[in-house]
């Protein structure tokens, strides 16, 4: 792989937050507790991941003319990313509004606005930017006919081109052609494969479904039960240990390990290296309140001793 740049397109949110004790069934009000107000959006997340764990970090995305989006943008300016690709649209800036419960699980409603606005032209219109990436990072926040030209642009140029498969929807053989690695959660990797990776069986019988979709490697993400490395070509399957903390909002976790996965491939680290780091890193994201409030700098991740691995 080529060392160096990473580029993230994907969304932009304002996260509205509010902590409960229970998240509500259909119908039901129930009364919570704190509200917090905060930047997220997964794309927005990764990159700002990327960036606070040492990456040279590019970020695209879609926001609206609106006060929102005029503070995401100063926002990212303010976290150092490169955000000259960054664009405008008539529709307001999307919004994520979450609740997380006791055990720090979160529900998520995206209103999507300018986010959704993304097109296949607006990607072309950056060509030369995807073109320089030595790793290209995205997510289905955005449609996915932006996600599948971006991917086959980067992939034309010879990065790698990892999808986190995010929100969870059925991805056309087109995209999937173009992917490096995927990176799944659980809920994820079910609804693409129609196994639910709860042993080693239906994880085997699912790792083996989305390698017959053609993708070579995959990092299934576990929660607190870790993640399976599975990189058949090598013939390596690792599992690696999430670390033993107290969960108190996993919000971000997933994008961080995305986020810090990319620094330490662009830094020459081996797919395995990568995801030990990457399990550091996001073991302190779920200690935190937040989206990218709770998206820990290198030097924090630097002073944790790793875990005894499997
Ligand atoms: P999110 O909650 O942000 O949607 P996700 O569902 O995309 O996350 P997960 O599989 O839940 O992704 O988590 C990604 C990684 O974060 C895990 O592989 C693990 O390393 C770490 N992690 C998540 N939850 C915990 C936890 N409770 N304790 C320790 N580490 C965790
Ligand atoms: O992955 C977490 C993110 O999902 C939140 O920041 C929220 O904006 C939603 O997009």
């Amino acid at each position: 792989m080529k060392k160096g740049k990473i580029l993230v397109i994907g969304s932009s949110n304002t996260d509205m937050t509010v902590l409960t004790q229970r998240h509500p069934k259909p119908g039901e009000t129930v009364l919570g507790g704190q509200f917090r107000m905060g930047a997220g959006g997964k794309g927005a997340n990764q990159a700002v991941a990327a960036k606070r764990l040492g990456g040279d970090v590019a970020f695209v995305c879609k926001v609206g003319n609106d006060l929102f989006g005029d503070n995401a943008i100063h926002h990212y300016e303010e976290e150092g990313l490169d955000t000259s690709g960054i664009l405008r649209s008539d529709a307001p800036s999307g919004v994520a509004l979450i609740t997380v419960d006791e055990r720090g699980e979160n529900a998520i409603v995206v209103a999507s606005g300018a986010n959704a606005e993304i097109t296949a032209a607006d990607i072309e219109s950056i060509r030369s930017r995807i073109e320089e990436a030595s790793i290209l990072l995205l997510q289905l926040e955005i449609p996915v006919a932006a996600v599948q030209r971006a991917a086959e642009i980067a992939h034309g140029a010879g990065a790698y081109v990892i999808l986190n498969p995010a929100p969870a929807q059925e991805l056309p053989e087109a995209l999937l052609r173009h992917i490096s690695l995927i990176i799944p959660n659980h809920s994820e990797m079910y609804l693409l494969t129609g196994h639910d990776p709860i042993d080693d069986t239906s994880t085997d019988a699912a790792l083996q479904t989305l390698h017959a979709k053609g993708i070579k490697d995959i990092i299934l993400t576990l929660g607190s039960r870790g993640c399976v490395v599975d990189q058949p070509e090598q013939g390596t399957r690792v599992t690696i240990p999430a670390r033993e903390v107290r969960a108190i909002d996993t919000t971000a976790a997933g994008d961080t390990f995305c986020g810090a996965l990319c620094v330490a491939l662009s830094e020459g680290k081996s797919l395995e290296e990568a995801a030990r780091f990457a399990t550091l890193a996001s073991s302190l994201t779920v200690q935190r309140l937040g989206a990218q409030a709770s998206i820990p700098f290198r030097e924090e991740v630097e002073q944790l001793e790793p875990r005894p691995t499997t």
